[in-house]
């Protein structure tokens, strides 16, 4: 059953664009976009509480011409990121019964969507009903908004590891969206973590659960340290939230010959992940291919994945990481504040109350 579709306004408030390049060149906050009509099948039009920012999105807005995008959609105007938390306001015909209006949801996009433009930085988007969870009653809306983008990336990069008591891993980049959900998520498995950030966040990390801390600049460069320390008792995964080529190239001195490095990307955009992902995976070692395992992988939303999250986080095995919610006008100051590469977790922006 949909709800009547008069509730439904004729235009909304979103930050939007039609060009590429930085967020501060290109985002203009639109107070005249359209509403997405009612949804179909099993879709869902959400009304967005807060968006969680991810910087893959902020580097694909600078990377992907419109051209591109105009080959997975006609859209022209283009509604930036693709994390959120909100409420159904209206429910396709074979949506779920668990997902009908009124219902508190978490979520993230599918990169179809991200590419096409339908972005979650709006008053209302819509999304598949398969992408998304119902948002525990303990949780708050900044932290549901917080979850789903980087605790997924976390489960999918944990996926192909034989995570065991003691097995000993590395996490590049312990304090960010993405890093702190690995941190805590290995450490479930009972893995012990070391873990990179700056000083100022060794304590957060530490708090995650990480056993050991490593300090990267004062470490600088990283991979040195890394060989003199732990070069006689190696790693077996290095979880890779930040894209440190020197990592990888490096990896025989601190990773065992059987290990694993699992990236999630970088922040130059993907062009240099695809071209660094063909050939960390496949330059043979006589050209100089590195004698290690190498696997890039990217999020696939599910829904089942985020209720599994949410549950950890009802029963405090987990914690979303807030480093600064932001007004909706303030989203260049958000964007500011992700660009300068140092938040601990995630950035929120409040797009309003719901
Ligand atoms: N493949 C996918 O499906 C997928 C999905 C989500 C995200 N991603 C990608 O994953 C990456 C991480 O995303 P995120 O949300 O975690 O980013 P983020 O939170 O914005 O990253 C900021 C963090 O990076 C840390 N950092 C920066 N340079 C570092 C370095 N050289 N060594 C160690 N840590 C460093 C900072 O730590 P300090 O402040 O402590 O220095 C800060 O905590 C991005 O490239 C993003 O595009 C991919």
């Amino acid at each position: 059953m949909t709800m009547a579709y008069p509730t439904l306004p004729q235009s909304q408030r979103a930050w939007t664009f039609s060009t590429w390049g930085l967020p501060r060149e290109i985002l203009t906050l639109n107070e005249n976009y359209a509403v997405p009509p009612p949804p179909a099948k099993a879709d869902l039009l959400i009304r967005v509480s807060h968006v969680g920012l991810n910087p893959g999105c902020y580097v694909a807005m600078a990377s992907i011409p419109p051209l591109v995008r105009r080959l997975v959609s006609w859209n022209t105007t283009y509604v930036a990121e693709g994390e959120f938390s909100g409420v159904v306001h209206l429910a396709g015909p074979a949506a779920p019964e668990h997902l009908q209006p009124g219902t508190r949801v978490f979520g993230c996009l599918p990169v179809s969507n991200l590419i096409a433009g339908n972005g979650t930085l709006a008053e209302y988007f819509v999304v598949p009903a398969e992408s998304v969870a119902r948002i525990p009653p303990a949780m708050d809306w900044p932290e549901a908004a917080g979850l789903a983008g980087g605790g997924q990336t976390a489960v999918n990069m944990l996926l192909g590891a034989n995570l065991r008591e003691g097995t000993r891993v590395l996490v590049n980049g312990g304090s960010g969206g993405v890093g702190t959900m690995v941190v805590q998520l290995a450490k479930a498995h009972g893995a012990y973590v070391v873990a990179t950030c700056s000083g100022a966040n060794e304590e957060l990390v530490k708090s995650l659960g990480a056993d050991e801390v490593v300090d990267y600049r004062a470490n600088a460069p990283l991979p040195a340290y890394l060989a003199k320390t732990y070069g006689t008792q190696p790693f077996e995964y290095i979880f890779d939230t930040i894209g440190t080529q020197a990592l990888f190239v490096y990896s025989p001195a601190y990773l065992r010959p059987e290990g694993l490095l699992v990236n999630v990307g970088n922040f130059e955009g993907p062009g240099v992940t695809i071209w660094r992902a063909i050939l960390n995976t496949y330059l043979p070692r006589i050209l100089g291919g590195v004698p290690r395992r190498y696997a890039m992988i990217s999020t696939t939303p599910e829904g089942g994945k985020a209720a599994g999250l949410a549950r950890m986080v009802e029963e405090r095995r987990l914690q979303v990481v807030v480093d600064e919610v932001f007004e909706f006008e303030d989203a260049l100051k958000a964007y500011d504040r992700m660009l300068a590469r140092n938040a601990k977790g995630k950035i929120i922006i409040k797009v309003q109350d719901v």
